[in-house]
């Protein structure tokens, strides 16, 4: 079993040193990762923005970043991703986990399988791996840091931050928290069959839930390093959780 973390904003390394740059050529261009362990595991690290932040999220190169964990051997993958919260029980700082999303991206590749393969339809109804969601949620529980809440994440396109009455329509819709690269990750995954869940970190309140706040993009990054040693520490401590066997529904994609 391989683990796969790509990493969001604020994790751009996983704070060591002896982690094996590899770059893997990939139908969609070639795709730098660093191969290692963490909790004992062999694991593969994949900075979703780069080491220097230098992607947007619109520009991620979504297909190729699976592609390579795929090719690297990932059967697992757990993302890290900074949110806004839209739901006033939800604290900027909270950890909680994907179990829904709502997909308001526009420009984004929609498949894995293109250009060649034949029209697929995968099942979506739950696109966050089960198992995955409760070893995250029991290894940052047994560190104190939590209650992890299981949030519906509504997915923009960005770069730009939402506007005041998108954010009250999205809570409206049932969403709980708001990111921009939570999607087509997540679909991505799942067109490949592999074990997908989402670590966010709550690091705003949604654009005009406080008066007179300006979001900026350096309040996002500035929480999510503050708290890079909570979210490597949960990491590991799933890591050292997880068993090698599944039960969950997620590599049956027909
Ligand atoms: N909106 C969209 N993406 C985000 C936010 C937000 O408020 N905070 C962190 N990522």
């Amino acid at each position: 079993m391989t683990l796969g973390i790509i990493g969001g904003t604020g994790l751009y390394d996983l704070g060591t040193q002896d982690w094996e740059e590899v770059t893997t050529d990939t139908p969609f261009g070639p795709v730098t990762a660093w191969v290692g362990e963490i909790g004992g595991r062999q694991a593969v690290f994949l900075p979703r923005h780069g080491r220097d932040h230098s992607l947007p999220p619109h520009l991620v190169n979504y297909r190729g970043n699976l592609s390579a964990l795929q090719a690297l051997g990932c059967d697992r993958l757990i993302a890290t991703n900074a949110v806004g919260g839209l739901d006033p029980s939800l604290p900027v700082g909270a950890l909680c986990l994907a179990v829904q999303f709502l997909d308001f991206t526009c420009v984004r590749p929609r498949t894995l399988y293109e250009p060649d393969a034949a029209v697929q339809h995968v099942d979506m109804t739950e696109p966050y791996c089960p198992e995955l969601r409760e070893t995250l949620r029991q290894a940052g529980e047994a560190l104190g840091l939590g209650p992890l809440r299981e949030v519906v994440y509504v997915c923009t396109e960005g770069p730009r931050f939402e506007t005041a009455a998108e954010i009250q329509m999205f809570g409206r819709l049932g969403g709980q928290v708001v990111g921009m690269t939570g999607v087509p990750e997540v679909v991505f995954a799942r067109e490949a069959g592999i074990c997908y869940a989402s670590l966010c970190l709550i690091t705003n309140p949604g654009a005009g839930l406080v008066p007179d706040h300006k979001l900026t993009g350096g309040e996002v990054t500035e929480l999510m390093e503050q708290r890079k040693g909570d979210l490597l520490q949960v990491l590991e401590e799933m890591a050292r959780r997880l068993c090698d066997d599944t039960t969950c529904a997620c590599g049956a994609r027909s």
